[in-house]
């Protein structure tokens, strides 16, 4: 394929990306995205099989397809409640290829020799590429194992990390000047190495270190560093398209964790340094713990209370995607719209373990987006309303992140159901959610448990409505 043509494939593969992106926006327009996404990726691989800088096609067919196998039987058979794990341990694939790259490229004796301030500007790079992608690798790694809960959720609070985190970055940014310049260390691939090593254990310092609660603005972040990790590779190749996209994944999962954070009621800086809510962020005493009497219902008095109810709210959480309740939920949205009853749906940005996770399993059972709303929108209205119905949603109704300086959600906008007159929660247990924090909502007054598998008690509640 001659370079213009390459050129043009390129110049279209950007474009596509960007209508991507737009696409992913929103929900309606979220299938057309992804579409463009798929073929501006086949273009691209096609342009860039066909350049002059390929000629090795044995080794590419033999690395390609056995990759392209496993990676759509995996993507096949994920459940979606594991979708966070895959996407986590693909940030750490782009963060190795980074490193993998730029270690290539330094140690490659036969590739083009760059002098004077070229050569300076190449260094950085490769240098940049390897330290970014070691802590997206690592990051990502432990995130892997956080999610699949491998390593405990509970965050690690060395000593003076604060201190710590800064001695890896000052001793990174002295070997990068080593590294360029050899003026102590006369071998840079001893620069190089230990400045991976490094950033390696600074990544999965600064992982570790997070809480549970705060996981989803990790996840985002990762995937804004492997961004990065891809626009450095892109720099080290000289591939201008993949610079744009790394830059385009970069930038908007740094605009994702902003979002996150803003939901979350957290700066950006905090969540990334870690220990929010562990004593030394929050209120510095001890979290309470909730108790009191309870009170249990069944299916058949939680569909009488529907029935009569003008206004029901709907909050989705984890476990609704676990027990993969949507459809039913859905079937009951349409009875209870056909008896008048206003139904909507409450959506928090955190909810499940994916951002968008309600939204996408809300869509997929065909729920009108209109009756969709985020926690902004509908948390002034449980006040005026009949029954709310929580399924599999535990942190994102507690009111210790509004009432409990010391939980570990303090702060964490969360939707305020217990305004409501009655509040249904399902669930299986008293078990707490993901951030490990008891709630108090579970003892309210206004309250009633209905407890067992959300998938089996919405069943026996369409069955008897
Ligand atoms: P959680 O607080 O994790 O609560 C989910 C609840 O669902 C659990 O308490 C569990 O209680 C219940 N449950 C599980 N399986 C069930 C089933 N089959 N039937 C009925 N109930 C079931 O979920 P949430 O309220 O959606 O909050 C999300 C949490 O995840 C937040 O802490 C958030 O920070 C974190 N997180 C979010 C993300 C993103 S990006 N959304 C990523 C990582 C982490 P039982 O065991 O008693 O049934």
């Amino acid at each position: 394929m001659s370079n213009n043509l390459i050129l043009i494939c390129y110049i279209i593969a950007a474009v596509l990306f960007i209508l991507s992106l737009g696409g992913l926006s929103n929900q309606e327009s979220a299938r057309r995205g992804n579409w463009f996404g798929i073929i501006g990726m086949l273009l691209a691989l096609i342009a860039v099989s066909a350049s002059e800088t390929v000629t090795a096609y044995g080794i590419l067919a033999v690395s390609i397809f056995p990759a392209v196998l496993i990676g759509g039987v995996l993507a096949a058979r994920v459940k979606m409640t594991e979708m966070p794990q895959l996407v986590a341990i693909l940030h750490s694939f782009v963060g190795a290829a980074a490193v993998l790259v730029g270690l290539s490229l330094h140690l490659d004796k036969s590739a083009v020799h760059h002098e004077g301030i070229a050569g300076v500007i190449h260094n950085i790079e490769i240098y940049v590429g390897v330290c970014i992608g070691s802590i997206t690798f690592t990051g990502s790694i432990v995130a892997f194992g956080k999610l699949q809960g491998l390593i405990s959720g509970t965050p690690l609070l060395l000593p003076a990390r604060h201190l710590l985190n800064l001695i890896v970055l000052t001793a990174t940014v002295w070997l990068g000047v080593e590294f360029v310049s050899h003026n102590v260390i006369a071998d840079p691939t001893t620069s190089l190495l230990v400045a991976m090593v490094i950033t390696g254990v600074l990544g999965v310092h600064l992982v570790m270190a997070i809480g549970g609660a705060d996981m989803p603005v990790v996840v985002s972040m990762l995937n804004s560093y492997s961004g990065w990790a891809a626009a450095a590779a892109g720099f080290m190749l000289g591939n201008n398209l993949l610079l744009i996209v790394g830059a385009l994944v970069g930038s908007s999962g740094l605009i994702l964790s902003l979002f996150m954070c803003r939901g979350m009621n957290r700066s950006l800086i905090s969540v990334i340094l870690g220990g929010f809510g562990t004593g030394d962020s929050g209120g510095g005493g001890t979290m309470q713990t909730p108790e009191g009497d309870i009170t249990s219902i069944e299916a058949d008095a939680t569909t009488q209370l529907l029935k009569a109810a003008k206004s029901v709210i709907i909050v989705p959480g984890y476990g609704m995607a676990v027990a993969q309740a949507q459809h039913t939920v859905a079937k009951i949205t349409k009875k209870l719209r056909e008896n008048n009853t206003n139904v909507l749906f409450a959506i928090h940005p955190v909810a499940g373990r994916l951002p968008g996770h309600m939204n996408v399993l809300l869509a997929e059972a065909n729920i009108p987006y209109d009756i969709v709303l985020e926690l902004d929108e509908i948390n002034h209205t449980f006040g005026a309303t009949d029954v709310v119905m929580v399924i599999g949603a535990n942190d994102i109704v507690n009111p210790s992140a509004l009432d409990d300086p010391n939980s570990p959600i303090a702060g964490m906008p969360v939707l305020e159901v217990w305004n409501a007159k009655n509040v249904i929660v399902m669930k299986r247990s008293m078990g707490t959610g993901y951030a490990g924090v008891g709630n108090p909502l579970f003892f309210n007054e206004n309250t009633s448990m209905l407890f067992g598998d959300a998938g089996e008690n919405v069943d026996a509640i369409l069955a008897s409505l």
